[in-house]
């Protein structure tokens, strides 16, 4: 168990994540206008601040489209790594796209442990040849009201479980983040409760739209979105996203996840995308996409991020206001 050390900055003067977007849409619009005239990008997607990361990264072979996308237009690639939550790397959202070249993703390994008969590790070559890696375009709609489509390249997460045989004890999977302040500069600080920790119930884990991702449009992740493996569960907030995973553990209670340890009022274990139970800052009705521009109007936010015939039998009987 690491050492935990109560944070030097409190909660309260992180900078709230709805003030980052605005700022950032609003610095966005502010170069658009400069640049090429009032007028002229209103209501058209909005270059990236910063492209970076968007030179060539290693292809991911064979990927296999996969029938679980959504047909919706991916987001930008500029934008889906310029534009990151990675505490690691800095709390302002284009601080990872500037600063993960820090982070080291091969060698890299996984540890599984826990209540399962064959606890071991598993190398990233290992992850990418031995799993079918497949493209699998899902929404990711973060809890401060904004989202993005992403052409994800990874595999369901159940199919790297079941080779760890899990015991009946297993009923819930625990994930960590690497803790190295030196590939990871952001933990020197403890603006949270180092290593990023996540969790999901054991049903939610083995659902097949819960995968861990590889890849992004066909290469590799780049180090600010998650290298080399993350998590995806579509249907969730995004902080239940976690990025650069070394440990899984199969756990009989149920785990700690940052978030809800440093804002149990705001951050709960579930956060499923649902628009009718509103974070105590903001509604969660309604989110804007990114690239759509300041000015576009809000879409409308559905339930379990449009994902609710697949996914909310896993909640029935449940009081999602409760468990939220
Ligand atoms: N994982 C780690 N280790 N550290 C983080 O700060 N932020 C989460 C999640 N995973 C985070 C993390 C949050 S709040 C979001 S919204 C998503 O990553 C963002 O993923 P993206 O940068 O690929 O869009």
């Amino acid at each position: 168990m690491p050492i935990l050390k109560p944070p030097a900055i409190p909660p309260s003067e992180i900078t709230p994540p709805a003030v980052w977007a605005r700022r950032r849409e609003l610095l966005k619009a502010a170069l658009a206008l400069a640049g090429t005239g009032a007028g002229l990008t209103l209501g058209r997607p909005l270059p990236a601040a910063s492209p970076t990361g968007a030179g060539a990264l290693e292809p991911i072979a064979n990927v296999r489209p996969s029938p679980q996308s959504t047909d919706e237009p991916p987001t930008s690639r500029d934008d889906i790594v310029g534009y990151n939550n990675f505490y690691e790397f800095g709390t302002e959202k284009e601080d990872p796209a500037a600063t993960a070249h820090t982070l080291k993703p091969r060698p890299w390994a996984v540890v599984v442990d826990g209540a399962c008969e064959a606890p071991g590790q598993i190398g990233i070559e290992d992850v990418l040849t031995g799993f079918t890696q497949e493209e699998r375009i899902y929404r990711l709609r973060c809890v401060e009201a904004w989202a993005m489509v992403v052409p994800w390249v990874g595999f369901p997460l159940g199919d790297l479980l079941k080779r760890f045989k899990p015991t009946s004890q297993a009923r819930y999977v625990a994930f960590e983040t690497l803790l190295d302040p030196k590939q990871m500069p952001g933990q020197r600080r403890a603006v949270l409760e180092w290593p990023y920790r996540e969790g999901l119930r054991i049903d939610e884990a083995m659902h097949p739209l819960t995968i861990l991702a590889t890849g992004l449009y066909g290469q590799v992740l780049p180090n600010q979105n998650g290298a080399p493996l993350r998590l995806v569960v579509p249907w969730k907030y995004g902080f239940k996203s976690i990025k650069s995973i070394v440990r899984i553990s199969f756990t009989a209670t149920q785990p700690v996840n940052t978030w809800n340890q440093m804002q149990p009022d705001e951050y709960g274990f579930y956060a499923n995308v649902n628009p009718d139970v509103d974070h105590p800052r903001w509604s969660q009705a309604r989110h804007r996409m990114i690239g759509d521009g300041l000015f576009a109007p809000k879409r409308k936010t559905l339930m379990f991020n449009g994902y609710a015939d697949q996914v909310a039998s896993l909640y029935a009987g449940m009081d999602l206001r409760q468990s939220f």
